[in-house]
């Protein structure tokens, strides 16, 4: 239950990066030594990867304030159910590494969720190209391989997961794989970075051109996990759209440029330090801007709901394109229920934001549209009710208690 109380002020925290930390998580089935992972934000998805790794026998055990010890040298089966799988697509970044270590793996299909179809196709023919034998049987993924051979790696679409599950199987296999198109976000590199202090060889990770050199083994290593640039991003809005200030703590300010950029756009005083950010939109009203979403460096498509929130109170008409994921609007049909009014035309929705939103009993559909919902009933007069909360707690951890020590009259009635 969220009410809309006024601009925003203060200091938050951002925690650990929630794209980072599941395939870091995933990348200790590589070794039978211990890897140590910090930063490691609290949240459903992390949970959900625990168990999934402890569910094939690996151990992780809690090593201090965000921090666990993950050992896979007890790992027992090399199978992914369809439970835990279901719940979470990027379950599949299993299939990289058990394949490369143990040779063989046995993963549900994600199949299709709430933000359009999402295949993993190109994750199965770059394993292919490895030397993987892949049959699909009775909704699973049946992996296996003798020690996978490096190969030269093109993906047709730019994906995330995709680049991060054959870099995490390239490191074990025999010679050179390049992953050409590769992914060039901030938490393939956070990925990259883990790998190469368990071991790797690994050059050109942040580039669309990745290089690796297999080696025969990897070992333990600690590793403190990057910012969540999303969540950092979400707490920016909220100062925006509340017309507020604020602060936040622990990010690094290189990770959101085009985010950045489009915030001055809508008119916010932005100022960054080494690992601070701060907007301030003070006694105005935030201006609408176009946003067009395109895999890093570009505009991320995890921010595209949040800005949509910001357009529908700004002066004027904002138009965003989404072009990574069909079906990603979802919330726009709630935010119409706060009163907002934008027009869906194919992949492109256009927003004529209005003076006011009003507060409303609205659901959410997925991770990133609820933290939309959250962010326009900060905005809205009275009290908005967004349901089906749990999709917030896969990736923000603690949202409620973070927005009230902004000042935020937000609270959880049931879980
Ligand atoms: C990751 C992020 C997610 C983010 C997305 C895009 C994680 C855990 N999740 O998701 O938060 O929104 O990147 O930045 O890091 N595609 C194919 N075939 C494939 C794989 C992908 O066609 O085999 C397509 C997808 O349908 C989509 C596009 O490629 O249209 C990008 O998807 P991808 O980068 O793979 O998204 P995820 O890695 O699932």
């Amino acid at each position: 239950m969220i009410e809309g109380n006024g601009p925003l002020y203060g200091e938050v925290r951002a925690s650990g990066a929630k794209n980072a930390a599941l395939p870091i998580l995933c990348a200790a089935l590589l070794t039978d030594d211990t890897l140590t992972i910090r930063n490691l934000p609290q949240l459903w998805d992390v949970d959900t990867t625990r168990r999934l790794l402890t569910q094939m026998g690996v151990a992780v055990n809690l090593a201090g304030p965000g921090a666990v010890e993950v050992n896979a040298a007890s790992i027992s089966t090399c199978v992914a159910p369809y439970e835990l799988v279901k719940t979470m697509r990027a379950s599949i970044l299993v299939l990289g590494p058990l394949l490369a270590k143990r040779g063989e793996a046995q993963v549900s299909l994600p199949g299709g969720c709430a933000i359009g179809a999402r295949p993993v196709d190109l994750h199965l023919s770059g394993l292919e190209a490895m030397g993987a034998e892949i049959e699909l049987d009775g909704g699973f993924i049946n992996a296996r391989a003798g020690r996978l051979r490096g190969a030269h790696i093109v993906f047709d679409t730019v994906t995330v997961t995709g680049t991060e599950n054959l870099l995490m199987a390239a490191v074990l296999a025999e010679g050179q794989t390049i992953l050409d198109n590769a992914a060039r976000e901030p938490e393939v590199v956070d990925l990259a970075n883990c790998l190469v202090a368990m071991g790797a060889t690994i050059e050109g990770a942040g580039t669309s051109t990745i290089r690796v050199q297999g080696v025969s083994r990897l070992h333990g290593a600690v590793h403190s996990v990057i910012p969540d640039r999303i969540e950092t991003g979400t707490f920016l809005i909220a100062g925006a759209i509340t017309r507020g200030q604020v602060r936040v703590t622990h990010t690094d300010p290189a990770m959101l440029e085009a985010v950045l950029v489009k915030l001055q756009q809508a008119g916010a005083g932005v100022e960054t330090g080494g690992d601070w950010i701060e907007v301030d939109m003070r006694h105005r009203r935030p201006r609408a801007v176009d946003i067009h979403t395109t895999p890093h460096p570009g505009f991320p498509t995890d921010m595209q709901a949040q800005f949509m929130a910001l357009d529908c109170v700004a002066e004027g008409v904002g138009t965003i394109r989404e072009t990574i994921f069909e079906n990603r609007f979802m919330h726009a049909q709630e935010l119409m229920r706060l009163g907002a009014q934008i027009a869906i035309e194919g992949n492109t929705a256009i927003i004529n934001g209005v003076e006011r939103l009003d507060g409303a009993p609205v659901m959410a559909t997925d991770l990133r549209a609820s933290a939309a919902l959250v962010l326009a009933a900060l905005s809205a007069d009275g009290i908005t009710r967004v349901d089906r909360v749990y999709h917030i707690d896969r990736g923000y951890e603690h949202i409620e208690e973070k927005l009230r020590g902004l000042g935020a009259l937000i609270r959880r009635v049931t879980g």
